[in-house]
């Protein structure tokens, strides 16, 4: 599916060697992609690698399972690193650098600052994930501060939290333009995410609903039907009709600010999140077609 390259992929775990990496890339006035990931790599990540890639002299990843973004009773022990496999697909896409802190070197202990986007991280899922986004927050700021990207990449699958990344570079004056890219979903629909492994057979047979449910959103806005309260209704029916799905939210949001709209226009975010089992997924859809960040945070 993906473009292969050969060459030589430098991988880095010491924040100071990837500094100086990144200084002669820009003493060479190359352009630099940024691609932050958890690794357990999946097309979805494979997506931003490969924008990245094909806009950029040079394209970073970074693999970090980042404690400061996992609730106490969340599954950072056990979220999925295979490392291996991992280098091979970053290799086989044409990434340049791959870099892998460890969390000592990404927060000794006398680290002691946290980014915090006020209001945005506070609803959705950071209603059900207190301190999730003030963790995403940090941890992306640092390593925009060490990689100093030209373009960072993001997936409209985790829609808050690139809505919440897009907030603080505007905020801090980050020279970084931030891309956000489409969901990629499995073929019946389910959309692509590492966590999906932890997903029983009859749970992921089921999961499908979720997108069916979003499907049915999009038709009955197609077919003139704005009311909010009455699209989330269908799809709560929907999604009811499957016994191992427990629904934490259903939502139609307007996007620059994530507060909920009675009438749905175009733009606005129709986003979910339901339980299976101990497994919570999330998904989304944009009214009308496309993502336009940028657009939406001119101000
Ligand atoms: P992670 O879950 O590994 O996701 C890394 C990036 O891949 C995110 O921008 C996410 O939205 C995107 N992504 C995941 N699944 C996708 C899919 N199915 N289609 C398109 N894009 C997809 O998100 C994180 O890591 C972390 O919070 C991070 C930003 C790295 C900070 O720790």
């Amino acid at each position: 599916m993906f473009k292969q390259k050969r060459k030589t992929m430098k991988v880095i775990s010491s924040i100071g060697r990837l500094q100086q990496v990144i200084k002669q890339i820009k003493k060479k006035n190359l352009s630099i992609g940024f691609v932050p990931t958890m690794g357990a790599l999946h097309n979805g990540h494979g997506s931003l690698i490969n924008a990245s890639c094909k806009e950029n002299d040079i394209t970073v990843v970074s693999i970090f399972v980042n404690p400061l973004q996992f609730g106490p009773k969340e599954d950072l022990k056990q979220y999925p690193r295979p490392f291996k496999s991992d280098l091979a697909f970053c290799r086989k896409l044409g990434v340049d650098i791959l870099f892998h802190p460890s969390a000592e070197q990404m927060y000794p202990e006398s680290f002691s600052t946290s980014v915090e986007v006020k209001g945005l991280s506070d609803v959705l899922e950071g209603k059900f994930r207190p301190g999730h986004f003030r963790g995403v927050a940090t941890v992306v700021a640092k390593l925009f501060c060490m990689i100093m990207p030209d373009k960072a990449y993001f997936g409209q699958k985790d829609a808050q939290q690139a809505i919440i990344i897009e907030r603080m570079t505007k905020d801090l004056a980050m020279p970084i333009k931030i891309k956000v890219l489409p969901i990629i979903r499995e073929p019946d629909g389910l959309a692509m995410s590492s966590r999906n492994i932890y997903l029983s057979k009859s749970q992921r047979q089921n999961s499908v609903v979720l997108y069916k449910a979003l499907t049915l959103a999009r038709q009955l806005i197609n077919s003139g039907q704005r009311d909010a309260v009455k699209v989330i209704s269908r799809m709560k029916q929907l999604i009811k009709t499957v016994d191992e799905a427990k629904i934490d939210y259903i939502t139609v949001v307007e996007p620059y600010s994530l507060k909920p709209v009675s009438k749905i226009t175009n733009g606005c975010l129709i986003c979910l999140a339901v339980r299976f089992g101990s497994t919570r997924l999330i998904d989304n859809i944009v009214v009308g077609d496309s993502w336009k960040l940028t657009e939406r945070f001119k101000k």
